[in-house]
């Protein structure tokens, strides 16, 4: 965010130490830089804070905020396990060389091929969501392999955010409900299962959490219910996983907690309660995506002018767009930007960013106060790590950009800028 930015003397913003009109003259717009220690700082702040002498952890990076193979080799890098929801990620993953114990392997619908795949490559943990699942699972498994698998529990908490990225409503689709009588009956047969090994619960409530409360019930609800299974069916659950959610910084209305002081906290509320209930404390494991990506993640793209309307809004036109920044169209998201050439320019007037797709929901962001931007000025949108480039689009048939990670004033491209020739890479003729 724009508090914390360096500038050089040239008034230019610095992002990684390097110089972002640099970069632009390198790579081109629109680009996304990541700031490849801000990455691993986040990383380290969960792999240090989430300790606790009496609970074990583990930290589970989810994929599906930023992925690519770097990405992969930076998260192996730093020690955290990976999370993945698709065929997709599981095969970036698999192709960068992470381990594959330490992948889970999660999503609401996995097809056969996706669970072969798995199966294929030893991946360390299937997380399952409901019956039909079980039973592809089951219709794959020998006894010669045990696959470790935790069941997708939905405990029914509610997550201030927005709705389409609150998970645990009771009609949700992910997941089977802790209230519902035949979820006992589903850990049963895992349970029983010769072919798999029953490890525990996974849940995950929503994303872009800013109460930490949410997440003290989301455990002491999670527990209760472990404590039910125990007396009801007698099975040990021994881990559970809390899923992701942790709130990032893209405007100052945001304010997300520390993660250092309520980390520990957590791990110790979990401790209590489980002595409590009696039970014994599961490992405990959290798999953040956005916490870890958003902030680190820089949007830059050339301005070619300005539009004031009949109605007197003022348009900034950029040459990017909703395919390379969906989350203001999706989830009426809020984002800062400046202009990274004029970096001490007083701000004057309030704008809407907009870009090249052909609808009027085309808005990069709706209201940001800029100086008069001129043509070839290049603007900035921060807090662009997470949920930007995994959900990048061609429409309209443009090219999604080129990711570059930057660090001690050096860049390193990562993935290719697309070119047309991609575009058109699987398209068939209609021949004669
Ligand atoms: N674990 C599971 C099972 C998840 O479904 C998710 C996110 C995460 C972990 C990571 O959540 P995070 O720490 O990133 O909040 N596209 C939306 C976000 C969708 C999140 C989906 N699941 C957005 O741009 O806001």
């Amino acid at each position: 965010m724009n508090e914390k930015t360096t500038t050089n003397n040239n008034n230019h913003l610095l992002i990684g130490g390097v110089d972002a009109l640099e970069l632009v003259s390198k790579y081109q717009t629109p680009l996304y830089v990541m700031d490849e220690e801000k990455i691993r700082k986040q990383c380290q702040t969960f792999m240090s804070s989430f300790k606790h002498n009496l609970v074990n952890t583990e930290v589970i990076y989810a994929s599906k905020a930023f992925l690519n193979i770097a990405m992969c080799e930076l998260i192996q890098q730093e020690g955290l396990s990976l999370d993945v929801v698709s065929g997709g990620e599981m095969f970036t993953a698999i192709t960068a060389g992470f381990p594959a114990s330490k992948i889970f392997f999660h999503g609401n619908n996995k097809s056969i091929d996706e669970i072969k795949l798995a199966l294929d490559h030893h991946i360390g943990t299937i997380v399952l969501d409901n019956e039909d699942e079980l039973k592809r699972l089951s219709s794959l498994v020998n006894k010669e392999h045990k696959v470790r698998v935790m069941l997708r529990i939905n405990p029914g908490i509610d997550a201030h955010t927005h709705e389409y990225i609150r998970t645990t409503k009771n009609d949700s689709k992910f997941g089977v409900s802790i209230f519902d009588p035949k979820t006992l009956f589903l850990i049963q047969s895992i349970h029983n299962n010769p072919s798999l090994e029953f490890v525990g619960f996974h849940s995950h409530i929503g994303s872009q959490i800013f109460e930490e409360n949410s997440f003290k019930e989301l455990a002491t609800t999670n527990l209760k219910y472990i404590q039910h299974v125990k007396k009801q069916l007698g099975i040990e659950v021994k881990e559970l996983n809390l899923g992701g959610g942790f709130g990032a910084h893209y405007t100052k209305e945001d304010k997300p907690f520390s993660l250092e002081s309520f980390l520990p906290q957590l791990l110790e509320t979990i401790h209590l309660i489980s002595k409590e209930l009696e039970i014994k404390t599961p490992k405990i494991l959290i798999e953040p995506g956005r916490a870890i990506v958003a902030e680190a993640g820089y949007t830059l793209y050339t301005i070619s002018g300005t539009k004031e309307t009949f109605g007197g809004k003022n348009f900034v036109f950029t040459d990017g767009s909703m395919a390379d920044h969906l989350r203001t169209a999706l989830y009426q998201a809020k984002y800062h930007a400046s202009l990274a050439n004029r970096m001490n320019d007083q701000v004057e007037k309030n704008y809407t960013v907009t870009g090249k797709a052909c609808e009027s929901g085309d808005i990069i962001i709706k209201d940001v106060m800029l100086p008069v931007p001129k043509e070839n000025d290049i603007l900035v949108v921060y807090s662009t790590g997470a949920y930007h480039y995994s959900m990048s689009s061609n429409y309209n048939r443009l090219l999604k950009p080129a990711v570059v990670f930057t660090a001690n004033g050096k860049s390193r491209l990562v993935v290719k800028k697309e070119t047309y020739e991609d575009l058109i890479r699987n398209d068939l003729r209609l021949g004669k």
